[in-house]
């Protein structure tokens, strides 16, 4: 009789072990079209889309060393050109640019 008690336990301990699993599985990455992105198109709120990833850069105008007008002709468009023309080779734009990921550009 005691032995139910351990299968019991065992399969209670396994079926805990699969749910958890499961709810890591299910997180979901946000996606935004070119025309979400579009409506972020200011200093009050400005997305862009860069190789496909959508940044929003907003606090990123007032503090970036080649200054605000750079960000700012990135609002609301898809920036890949023009970062890329400037700071393709450069790692530390790139991670800085990490920092602000919201999600994946719809294709
Ligand atoms: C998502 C957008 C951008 C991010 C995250 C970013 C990030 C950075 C960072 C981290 C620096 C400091 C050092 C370095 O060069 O690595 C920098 C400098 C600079 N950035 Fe940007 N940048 C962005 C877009 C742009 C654009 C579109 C332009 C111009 C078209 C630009 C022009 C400059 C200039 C002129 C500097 C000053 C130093 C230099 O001449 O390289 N940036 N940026």
């Amino acid at each position: 009789m005691k032995y139910i008690w351990i299968l019991l336990a065992f399969f209670l301990l396994l079926s805990g072990c699969s749910s958890s699993a499961n709810t890591n599985a299910i997180l979901e990455v946000q996606t935004y079209t070119l025309e979400e992105v579009s409506l972020h198109n200011s200093s009050e709120s400005c997305y862009t889309a860069i190789d496909g990833k959508v940044y929003d850069l907003t606090t990123w105008i007032a503090i970036h060393p080649g200054g605000d007008a750079a960000i700012l002709s990135l609002c609301g468009i898809d920036g890949s050109e023009k970062f890329n023309e400037k700071h393709g080779n450069s790692g530390s734009a790139k991670y800085e640019l990490s920092l602000f990921y919201i999600g994946e550009l719809a294709p």
